[in-house]
Order: C-alpha cells, then sequence, then structure tokens
C-alpha cells in the first residue's frame, strides 16, 4: 500500500513522522475521512470544506491547497487501485519541542492513506445495528473534527462488553450522536435528527442525507431527543461516510419497531448509494 507522506508518496513500511509530531503528543490535529464507490470519491468537497473550518477553528496551517489535496486523493486511490473503500486525511501542527503552547515556527505534517473496505453490501446495514446509550465525556468542541478519538474508542468497547455494536453518547439528557456516526430516530413520518453546534460533528453524510430525505418530500426536524424518545421510535438510523445510512433495530434492549431495518432508514440508504455513485 502506498501513503503519502508530507509531499512524498511512500511504501507503507516506509511512511514515518516525528516523535514530536504533535498530533502524536497532544493529538493537535484533524482529519478526514472520505469514502470512495467505484473508484470515485464521495463528496470531496464536503470534506475539504469541513476540513478548511477545523483547521482555521485551531488557528493551524494547511500545508496543502485544496486542489493539492484532490490531486493527492485521487492519485491514492489510483496507486493502491481502490474500488470500494475511504481515503484517510490527518494534517497536525507538526513537530516542535513539547510546550503547551502552540510553536511558532512548526511546518504542519499531512499523511493520507487508503482503505479497501466493503460499504455496499454490509452485513450491518442488511442485518441493523444495536446501540446503547452511555454518558458524552468528551471534550466540548465536537464541531471541530480532532484526532482525540480515546473516549470514542472507550464506548464502543464500552458497548461491544454490553452486547451490543455501538453506543449513543447521551448529554443533559439528550442524545449528542454516535461514537463515530450521526444518530436519527423516526416518528410517525418524521426523521428527528440534533440540530448542528458545538456538541456534534456536522456529517457531510448527514448533510446529503437531510436533503435527500426534503428532496423526497419527507419531514425533517433538527432537535435534541432523549434516549426514552429513542427507544419509543418507530425506526432509528445512523450516518456516517464509512456506513452510509445504517439501520439501528434496537437501543438499550428496547426493539426498535419490529426489531429490523426500517423502511425510511432503507430508502434514505438506497437514495443515498444511487446519488453517490
Ligand atoms: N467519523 N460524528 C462523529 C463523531 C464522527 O466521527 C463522524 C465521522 C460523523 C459522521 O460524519 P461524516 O458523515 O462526515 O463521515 C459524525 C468518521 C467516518 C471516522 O471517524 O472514521
Amino acid at each position: 500500500r502506498i501513503c503519502y507522506v508530507n509531499g512524498d508518496y511512500v511504501a507503507e513500511e516506509d511512511a514515518k513522522i516525528s516523535v514530536f509530531d504533535r498530533g502524536f503528543l497532544f493529538a493537535d490535529g484533524v482529519y478526514e475521512v472520505t469514502s470512495v464507490l467505484g473508484g470515485k470519491l464521495i463528496d470531496f468537497d464536503g470534506h475539504a470544506t469541513r476540513l478548511s473550518r477545523s483547521l482555521s477553528e485551531l488557528a493551524m496551517p494547511s500545508p496543502v491547497t485544496r486542489d493539492e489535496l484532490l490531486d493527492i486523493h485521487r492519485e491514492l486511490v489510483t496507486r493502491n487501485g481502490i474500488e470500494e473503500g475511504l481515503v484517510y486525511l490527518q494534517i497536525t501542527r507538526g513537530a516542535a519541542d513539547r510546550d503547551f503552547a502552540y510553536p511558532t515556527d512548526a511546518a504542519p505534517g499531512i499523511v493520507l492513506f487508503t482503505q479497501t473496505k466493503t460499504l455496499i453490501e454490509s452485513p450491518a446495514a442488511r442485518a441493523g445495528i444495536r446501540i446503547v446509550s452511555l454518558p458524552d465525556a468528551r471534550w466540548g468542541r465536537r464541531d471541530i473534527k480532532t484526532v482525540q478519538l480515546l473516549y470514542p474508542s472507550m464506548a464502543k468497547m464500552e458497548a461491544k462488553a454490553q452486547g451490543a455494536d455501538d453506543a449513543w453518547m447521551v448529554e443533559d439528557g439528550h442524545v449528542t450522536e454516535g461514537t463515530s456516526n450521526n444518530a436519527y430516530i423516526v416518528k410517525g413520518s418524521t426523521i428527528v435528527t440534533r440540530q448542528l453546534g458545538t456538541e456534534i460533528l456536522a456529517g457531510i453524510t448527514r448533510n446529503a442525507v437531510l436533503r435527500f430525505a426534503r428532496e423526497a418530500q419527507m419531514k425533517v426536524e433538527e432537535r435534541a431527543f432523549t434516549v426514552e424518545e429513542a427507544e419509543s421510535a418507530d425506526e432509528a438510523f445512523v450516518t456516517s461516510a464509512t456506513t452510509f445510512v445504517q439501520p439501528v433495530v434496537s437501543i438499550n434492549g428496547s426493539e426498535i419497531g419490529d426489531g429490523t431495518p426500517g423502511p425510511v432508514a432503507r430508502r434514505l440508504r438506497e437514495i443515498y448509494i444511487e446519488e453517490s455513485r
């Protein structure tokens, strides 16, 4: 597998960065995950725009322009022969003597790699996933896509220990989002998902799915919902670049609807895949 590291395309075993990199020492870095279907990037523009925003919120310079970034994505997809999978991109503030204050002289670091992954024929999409709710113990700026992913990782492990597939995180009695996806419920014919803010990441897939839902005359409410509301919902699902629309079939052990993927989630998944191809 070929990776991209600070200007060079290198074999995976030669892809190395400094031990002083602030991404490693302080999680001082941001990332994006863009899916690939049929060798084509899905919504590169959305990911590039969110990346710029994450960088600017952290006063971190970008080592590449948007056009260069697109070229690197395409080059890696071609070189690694990715038909279905993803491109992972990470930018950090770079290597400097360890100090809490941002260094003034560090050159930002950039790495990209690809992963082959089955996105369309995913067993989890066919069967649906089981969710448990857990407290949201992350920091308060979840709108910035930083590489601080330890709590989401812990929450995912706790969900698995409880016999589930993933967790929805809860703050002040309301669901924020999943460990690495946005969360939705369906009440009657209305799709409910939390409004954007600093509490959640503005998913690129969320944006596309809500647009498709509205175009298909589905009713959408952007507001916070409680765990109780979710447990008694008619349907539930999650979205992310790597899962597209994935149905949720149980929350805290309560079956959602009849315990199988619901029609709204299935339809939105079909539309999303159709529009992304
Ligand atoms: N995660 N919320 C969180 C906390 C996420 O980490 C993600 C994405 C999303 C969905 O965003 P998008 O639709 O732009 O992928 C929401 C990526 C896929 C990851 O960490 O692998």
